[in-house]
């Protein structure tokens, strides 16, 4: 029997992983012990479920007025799945705003099935022992779609180009009761926090190594992760309020990451810790 099918409805792999960690001694063997993880992994990911979720999400009508998603316009023209993902975040005419993947999807699910988007925006991501929401699955299988391609914001219009320069200034911005900017902790190359590496995603290198890998199957959950949730969880870290799933902060950030990134070619669904 293959790994993969194995996979599919047990957890017994963040078990093991748990077992891994606890057994390896807590010096820098630490980073070794997941290389060999995610090594047992091959080119499987877990995260190719979650892709056909999010495929059938994306066929299924739903809301009151019983529409798929099919005609939501994600900047390539209504319908066009296609290397839409590695062009965002983007400036969108119709809301006159800049959005990412999730703001865009939640604004066709209201436009097209009727949906109230705070329907969707007071449970974007799955909590803990949850097995994966609709934006997580559309959010995986629309990466997927851009797999190999360049990752290539908009930076054209005026808007776009603001959101860039608010990312970066929320990047550095400090505050907080420890003081804390994203740059802290990721603004400088080989830092660790216990068995994280934390990469300096001032860097294009460590951008493009980081923005092209997610959304992200998360081995220690068993559940796919998205950008925005990474976002919204280092604001945690920070001590800093909720993120909002879509918000003007976490398009912002995301812009400043993906333009720092632009050119690297899209690898995501990846895998992680
Ligand atoms: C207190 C330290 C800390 C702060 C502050 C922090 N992060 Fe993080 N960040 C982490 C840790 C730890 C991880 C790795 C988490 C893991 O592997 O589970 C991480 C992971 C990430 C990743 C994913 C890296 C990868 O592996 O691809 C991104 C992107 C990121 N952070 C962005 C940010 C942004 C943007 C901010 C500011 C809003 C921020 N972080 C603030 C500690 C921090």
């Amino acid at each position: 029997m293959g790994l993969m099918e194995s996979i599919r409805n047990t957890r017994w792999l963040s078990a093991l992983f748990g077992l891994l960690i606890a057994a390896a001694p807590s010096s820098g063997e630490d980073a070794g012990i997941f290389d060999e993880y995610r090594a047992m992994f091959g080119d499987d990911n877990p995260a190719i479920f979650v892709i056909d979720e999010g495929e059938e999400y994306w066929l299924e009508p739903q809301g009151p007025k019983n529409t798929s998603l099919e005609d939501c316009d994600l900047g390539l023209g209504p319908g066009v799945v296609e290397g839409a993902y590695a062009r965002l975040p983007r400036y969108f005419a119709d809301v006159d705003k800049v959005m990412d993947v999730e703001a865009r999807l939640i604004f066709c699910m209201g436009e097209l099935q009727g949906r109230p988007s705070a329907e969707i925006e007071g449970y974007p991501y799955s909590m803990r022992g949850d097995l994966g929401t609709e934006i997580e699955a559309l959010v995986a299988w629309l990466a997927d779609q851009s797999s190999g391609m360049p990752i290539a914001p908009g930076q054209e219009h005026v808007k776009e180009r603001e959101f860039f320069t608010l990312g970066e200034q929320l990047f550095y911005y400090r505050a907080g009761p420890h003081d804390f900017s994203c740059a802290t902790c990721h603004g400088q190359q080989d830092k660790r926090i216990r068995l994280q590496s934390l990469p300096d995603l001032t860097s294009h290198e460590g951008a493009a190594a980081s923005y092209s890998a997610w959304p992200a199957y998360r081995i220690s959950e068993g559940i796919v992760r998205t950008m925005g949730w990474r976002m919204r969880d280092c604001f945690r870290q920070q001590r800093f309020p909720l993120l909002g799933v879509g918000s003007d902060v976490t398009v912002a950030l995301q812009t400043y990451l993906a333009v720092t990134a632009a050119g690297a070619p899209m690898m995501a669904p990846g895998l992680k810790r």
